[in-house]
């Protein structure tokens, strides 16, 4: 008798808190402001992300880091650490060209479990940098409300990180990430605590913003295994270039963090608190320690066990596999192991085969077979990669980058609204409102030139666009013309 799957996790980072069992519900509190559209969130979930903050901040600093005490050994410390990842990265493209096998994914699937855990944290993308659009009149902040505008694709569509992400989820079939373990949301919980706490753990942002602008060894790898097993990497490709050192987002981190650190009063702790800050990057669990996790078996019989709850009494009792009802056999989620023994005993699971040849891969996958649609592309993947069953008919892996082609700017231009310099408050606003959504087609839109009707001023325009940006709102039509007016206003605004 097979108990049921144990948890897709089976080693806890060293860095977890004791709350973590509670990110999932916190982090989707967060976003859940959608109501009024004002990016403000309820008191108590406001309360309790502030206690969830701080008890990861105390986890954070606990954390042994080469963080320096002092600024002026902190562009060396990042360069070096640059480097050693470029340099690290040169040799794992060294021993794969020399016919060494992948590092990070076993199996196409392995790679598509990897997008759906980690989709928490990348579709809060840029979040805890929200929080500082109500300074945008502070020059020292700028350069990350710049940030946090390219996060959002300066209101383009084709470059919103979040929808491009989801865009990528929605491709490949790996949407179903809502219900994942708690400890993928750690992070993805503490980028919308900042996003809401911004004035109260200024330092403490400025530092996560800069730890999580840094090129991270597994970035370039993932995006390389990804294009291998036909996985589009654009999206990590795009973090690689976006983020760099040079002039992109991590400079920008630097340069904020050195014109926000006092220079008269305490600077000691501010820089503690920064330090702080660029460790709770690592509170959660990372992205090796997601690839670790996986375990192709355990995580199809979690699926068929999810499965079996739904289609329990869906099946007519006279499909018998080992005498038993299909609908009995699913009554049971613990015996989903023993069901798929028996599918291979009766020969409707061909292990070590292709799955073509296997019955019930086609009545999972065929256009009017029973099961048809039941399987997602993710967990068809699994199916696929597990009755394959290391035959190394996985697919051949890919040298080339295929999915090269972006969209063209000429397309992204195109959604663009462009308003001379020197132009009216009221003649931007007009413009970036026949450039919207047509009236009537979408009300949020509708609702938002309403109110920018009556902003008289720039500070009012950003106060009544502000809420439209937050994290919850921003991917949404009416928080893409928000952006697009907010980038062009604070153009002016530099
Ligand atoms: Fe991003
Ligand atoms: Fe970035």
């Amino acid at each position: 008798m097979f108990s049921v799957p144990r948890k897709v996790l089976r080693t806890a980072s060293p860095y977890l808190a004791p709350e973590q069992a509670r990110s999932r519900q916190l982090y989707f509190a967060m976003l859940d402001e959608r109501g009024d559209k004002t990016g403000r969130i309820d008191e108590l979930t406001r309360a309790t992300s502030r206690t969830f903050l701080l008890k990861h901040l105390s986890a954070a600093a606990a954390i042994d880091t080469d963080f320096p005490a002092d600024l002026q050994s902190l562009p060396h410390i990042l360069r070096q650490s640059h480097k050693h990842a470029a340099q690290a990265y040169r040799h794992y493209l060294d021993r794969r060209h020399g016919g060494a096998p992948r590092s990070y994914f076993s199996s196409r699937s392995h790679a598509m479990y990897f997008l759906r855990a980690v989709a928490p944290t990348k579709l809060v993308d840029g979040a805890w940098l929200y929080g500082l659009l109500q300074r945008w009149q502070d020059p020292r902040l700028a350069p990350l409300i710049q940030t946090y505008l390219e996060e959002l694709g300066c209101g383009n569509t084709l470059q919103n990180h979040v929808l491009l992400y989801k865009g990528l989820l929605a491709r490949y079939g790996c949407d179903k990430w809502q219900n994942g373990p708690e400890e993928h949301f750690t992070q993805g919980t503490v980028q919308l605590a900042l996003a809401h706490h911004a004035h109260e753990f200024l330092p403490e942002l400025i530092g996560y913003n800069l730890g999580y602008e840094q090129l991270p060894l597994h970035l370039p790898i993932t995006a390389y295994e990804l294009n291998e097993l036909d996985i589009d990497p654009y999206y990590f490709t795009l973090h690689i270039t976006i983020d760099n050192a040079s002039t992109g987002h991590a400079r920008k981190a630097l340069q904020c963090l050195l014109d926000c650190t006092p220079s008269i009063g305490n600077a000691a702790d501010f820089i503690r608190r920064v330090g702080n800050g660029f460790r709770l990057n690592q509170v959660g669990v990372g992205t090796p320690q997601v690839i670790a996790s996986f375990d192709l078996e355990q995580e199809l019989l979690r699926v068929l066990a999810d499965k079996a709850l739904v289609g329990a009494n869906l099946h007519s009792d006279y499909c018998l596999v080992a005498g038993r009802s299909v609908s009995d056999w699913l009554t049971s989620p613990g015996e989903i192991a023993d069901l798929l023994k028996a599918l291979q005993s009766a020969g409707w699971i061909r292990r070590g085969e292709s799955p073509e040849k296997s019955r019930f891969w086609h009545l999972v996958t065929d256009k009017q077979a029973p099961m048809f649609g039941v399987f997602d592309g993710y967990e068809q993947q699994l199916l696929r990669d597990w009755i394959l069953a290391d035959t190394g008919q996985t697919p051949t892996a890919r040298t080339s980058n295929r999915f090269r082609s972006r969209p063209r700017l000429a397309d992204v231009e195109k959604t663009t609204a462009v308003v001379p310099g020197d132009a009216s408050l009221e003649r931007i606003i007009a413009h970036h409102a026949d450039a919207a959504p047509s009236p009537g087609s979408c009300p949020d839109v509708d609702a938002l030139f309403r109110h920018l009707a009556r902003a008289d001023t720039k500070a009012k325009a950003f106060a009544v666009l502000e809420g439209m940006l937050s994290p919850g709102n921003h991917p949404t039509p009416a928080g893409l013309a928000a952006t697009k007016l907010y980038t062009d206003l604070f153009q002016q605004v530099l």
